[in-house]
């Protein structure tokens, strides 16, 4: 595993473990005791260490913090029963990953560096994966320009960094969310399917807008005529209409999900009917008004597998059945999280054991 990539490895000397309360582990708040970090200089990675977490010092005129040249990751590690620790897909982010990076003009990494680095640092925090039901270590793989230079151009030089928080559940509840009609997320030609951090920053004014008027999330719908379901917040989003799993197709516009996928390859196991095509605004209003659209759902590293018990559009409500266990949704959530703990088979060799 991490032997092969030569990792200069300086530990803390005062973890943070003993202090940290791990019934209460809000998101992305909470950062185990190393990170990873690699500089990439003169067309090549290098300088491979794990140190203590803590701060960086980088120069005003960096170019990641004017332009936006920035883009990250989003994995989870899980702890079995037996004590294993495992990463769930890690091979499918690292293909992601090199996506953004050529989008971004940004230098790729090799799967292999992104994966032992990811175990490596894993291995090291392995007491930071929490045991608890529907816990996990959320790993954060991320790439930033460093050149201190004003021009708008690519930068020759570059940090990945990893960082890891031990989480619980992203959301605690079932959703209310809003069909966006104003805002877009993302447009054709544009980098929406990058994991680049602009397009988290203008996600923020419209679901800060979303969230005055009581929702918990948006839907994005096409950036031209919001005509079209593309994603809900930052994951992927799915419907159950007549018994056929529905989901918007991947395009430039939509970040090609590892749990998507995930879902997919379960339903279409399952002999479940599986569209991946183009959603209208106008049918999945149609689906809830007839009572044909029987389950919404988000699906994401963060979001695992999170219903929506309402949509909103045009100023109307609509509200789904409440979910039951023997729905399509929570079955595919039962399986992937037992498939992670080690409960149910790994029957499509998804678990990296570290
Ligand atoms: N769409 C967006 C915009 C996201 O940020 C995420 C989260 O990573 C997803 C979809 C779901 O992708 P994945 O399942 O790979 O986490
Ligand atoms: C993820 O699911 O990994 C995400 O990126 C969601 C969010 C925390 C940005």
């Amino acid at each position: 595993m991490a032997d092969t990539l030569d990792i200069k490895i300086s530990k803390t000397t005062t973890s943070k473990l003993p202090e940290t309360d791990f019934s209460n582990l809000p998101f992305g708040k909470i950062f185990s005791d190393h990170m990873f970090v690699a500089d990439y200089d003169n067309g090549e990675w290098k300088n491979f260490e794990i140190v203590p977490y803590g701060n960086l010092s980088f120069s005003p005129a960096m170019a990641s913090l004017h332009y936006g040249q920035t883009f990250f990751e989003g994995l989870k590690a899980f702890k079995q029963k037996d004590g294993k620790i495992v990463v769930f897909r890690p091979y499918k982010n690292a293909q992601r990953f090199n996506l953004s990076a050529a989008r971004m003009c940004m230098p790729a990494l090799s799967e292999e560096i992104f994966v032992k680095s990811i175990a490596a640092l894993v291995d090291l925090d392995r007491n930071w994966v929490p045991d608890a039901a529907n816990h996990s270590l959320y790993i954060r793989p991320f790439m930033f320009a460093t050149d201190p230079y004003l021009g708008v151009q690519p930068s020759k030089s570059y940090k990945y960094m990893i960082l890891t928080c031990p989480v619980g559940a992203y959301f605690a509840k079932p959703l209310k969310v809003k069909i966006e009609n104003k805002y877009s997320r993302a447009s054709e030609g544009g980098f929406g399917f990058a994991k680049a951090g602009g397009n988290y920053g203008g996600s923020l004014f419209p679901a800060q807008e979303a969230l005055k008027e009581g929702f918990d999330q948006v839907i994005w719908t096409d950036g031209k005529d919001h005509a079209f379901i593309e994603e809900l917040g930052a994951a992927n989003v799915m419907f159950v209409i007549d018994g056929t799993l529905v989901t918007p197709s991947t395009r430039d516009t939509i970040l090609n999900g590892v749990t998507r996928d995930s879902v997919l390859t379960l339903a279409r196991n399952w002999g479940v009917p599986v569209e991946e095509r183009r959603v209208s605004v106008a049918e999945v209003i149609e689906g809830l008004k007839a009572g044909k659209l029987t389950e919404a759902f988000g699906v994401g590293t963060a979001a695992t597998v999170t219903s929506i018990a309402t949509i909103g559009y045009e100023g109307e409500l609509y509200h789904l059945p409440e979910a039951t266990a023997d729905q399509f949704s929570s079955k595919a959530l039962k399986i992937l999280t037992d498939m992670r703990y080690g409960l149910a088979p790994d029957e499509f060799d998804w678990n990296y054991v570290i």
